[in-house]
């Protein structure tokens, strides 16, 4: 990539380049020596969340160039043209309001009115499913209940309520499920152990035209009426969220049980609309307001911070440099906590589907890098896995390590374990081994000189490896909510920096054109002869007739 357009983009792009020349001979340890007060310095508190940034290659002349570049890309109007509800989804002409659906207090417009009026049924509805009046076919109240959706009616209530639900925010009267594959796997899977009288199936689906929702969804009718659902009760064990509400009726859902989405809020966007009942039964009420109100504390520190005491601003500008001046091609998140466990997949739809764009908004093609590949797992698992390539591999890797202060089992002598290894990656990624530091230790091991000079370059740890730190007072709906939020916004910021829109997804359009002209090749042995010949071998080998 030539970066010609960005570098013409950012009147400091020399002066950035300059920036990064002082870490030529200079390591991130260096610096923590030279200045004592670093990690006091690069670290910052937002809506109860505690940032440390200082294992960054940043030093003030760095930091003063990015926010020159923040300034250069008009990123204080860009935020408040999102907040203050403008198109700034310009492929589809529509705002980008989830901040919306967290709003606190009284509606303040029509669109919180909505948003408003959708909580008080959403309430209504949670109180009757968990409270037991929402009964089954035969009577019962509903023991289950099955999230079918997928992308974004998945990943978000699926990572809440499986990170939350548990952890003495849950209410625990119905189980509640989540099935997104339409390989017939997951849904069977799911419904083997459940009894068809007392399971309610929630369609999620914004647009009512997802191919595996569907799919899912009609097998799901056939389930329960094999279950022995009259099929004037089916009312009773299928509710929707859309904003297609023609579909979903025509599908079968009764219009009291359809819940609304809007084409204000993106799909990655909307686990704070009715998308998120899932999490509203695995919580209650109160538990999902308590997330809302954790996210809009964030969206008031984005709203109001200064560039350089501003979370989401900065973690976006920490990427921005080691994706242009550092050559950094993927960004890990490694949440030290199992039921954070699903929030790198959620991550990265909300990032990747956001990034991964090739055009300016304008559509003029981009000759420089967008979207970083986003990835992790848990920790300590992955200590055990990937992070010897984090340790020793030839790529730079920044990586985001999060943290909570509480224990999240009653276990709690083992939460020091997994907080000491936490801080000790970074310090690792930080710090390396030296190859005097690795003789030493392979001398006091009692090996001799012969020994030593074959396995010391070995035992060598570069260090110098960028990380953040981010930590949660708890793992609570409040802190979970202003962490995601801190995402979906730093997500904004790179969008700017990069001048693409993070709010289309045209990318993934294509393999459902093609899919389903190939669902029909599989299905009639006819394709036609201008398809390329791996596509027809595979055709070949896969077709039912
Ligand atoms: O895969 C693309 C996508 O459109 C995502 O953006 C979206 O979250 C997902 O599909 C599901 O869409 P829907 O909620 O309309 O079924």
């Amino acid at each position: 990539m030539s970066n010609r357009q960005i570098a013409k983009r950012y009147r400091c792009w020399p002066a950035l380049m300059a920036a990064r020349g002082h870490w030529d001979n200079l390591s991130l340890l260096d610096s923590f020596r030279r200045d004592p007060q670093r990690g006091q310095t690069y670290s910052l508190q937002a809506a109860g969340l505690f940032l440390d940034y200082s294992k960054n290659h940043l030093h003030p002349e760095a930091l003063l160039q990015l926010f020159a570049a923040a300034r250069e890309a008009d990123l204080p109007r860009a935020i408040s043209r999102l907040l203050g509800g403008e198109p700034v989804n310009n492929t589809e002409k529509r705002p980008a309001l989830h901040t919306a659906l967290r709003f606190q207090g009284e509606p303040d417009n029509e669109k919180e009115k909505v948003v408003g009026e959708t909580l008080a049924k959403m309430t209504a509805f949670v109180n009757a499913v968990n409270g037991g009046s929402w009964k089954g076919f035969g009577g019962n109240a509903i023991t289950d209940v099955v999230n079918i959706g997928i992308g974004g009616s998945d990943l978000g209530p699926r990572m809440v309520a499986e990170a939350l639900s548990v952890s003495g925010h849950g209410q625990k009267n119905v189980n509640v499920h989540f099935v997104a594959n339409v390989d017939g796997a997951d849904l069977s899977d799911t419904l083997v152990n459940l009894p068809p009288a007392t399971t309610l199936f929630i369609v999620a689906s914004k647009s009512f035209s997802t191919l595996e929702t569907r799919e899912n969804a009609y097998s799901a009718r056939r389930w329960i009426l094999a279950g022995g659902c009259p099929e004037s009760e089916l009312h009773k064990h299928f509710v929707a969220t859309s904003s297609n509400v023609a579909a979903a009726q025509t599908f079968g859902i009764a219009a009291d049980n359809i819940f609304p989405m809007w084409d204000w809020v993106g799909g990655r966007y909307s686990l704070w609309s009715a998308i998120g009942l899932p999490i509203a039964l695995a919580l209650g009420m109160d538990g999902f307001n308590a997330l809302r109100a954790g996210a809009n504390a964030m969206d008031r520190h984005f709203a109001s911070a200064p560039l350089e005491a501003n979370m989401p601003v900065i973690l976006a500008l920490i990427t921005f440099w080691y994706s242009h001046f550092w050559g950094a091609q993927s960004q890990a998140v490694l949440p030290y906590a199992q039921r954070l466990g699903r929030l790198p997949a959620y991550l990265q739809q909300l990032d990747m589907e956001s990034l991964g764009k090739c055009v300016t908004r304008a559509g003029e093609a981009v000759d420089y890098q967008t979207g970083l590949v986003l990835w992790g797992t848990e920790g300590t698992n992955g200590q055990h896995s990937f992070h010897q390539l984090l340790h020793q591999g030839t790529r730079l890797v920044p990586v985001d390590f999060i943290a909570c202060r509480q224990p999240m089992s009653e276990l709690d002598g083992q939460h020091q374990h997994l907080l000491a290894c936490c801080i000790s990656q970074s310090q690792a990624l930080l710090a390396g081994k030296s190859l005097s530091e690795a003789q030493a230790e392979l001398r006091v091991q009692g090996l001799s000189e012969t020994q030593i000079d074959e396995l010391a370059a070995h035992k060598v740890i570069p260090g110098n490896r960028p990380s953040n730190t981010l930590v949660l007072p708890e793992l609570s709906p409040a802190a979970l909510g202003a962490l995601i939020a801190l995402y979906e916004h730093k997500v904004f910021c790179l969008a700017t920096l990069w001048d693409i829109n993070a709010f289309d997804q045209w990318g993934v359009e294509l393999g459902k054109q093609l899919g389903g002209a190939v669902h029909q090749a599989l299905q009639s042995g006819q394709y036609p002869e201008i398809w390329d010949s791996s596509t027809t071998q595979l055709v070949e080998m896969f077709k039912q007739s």
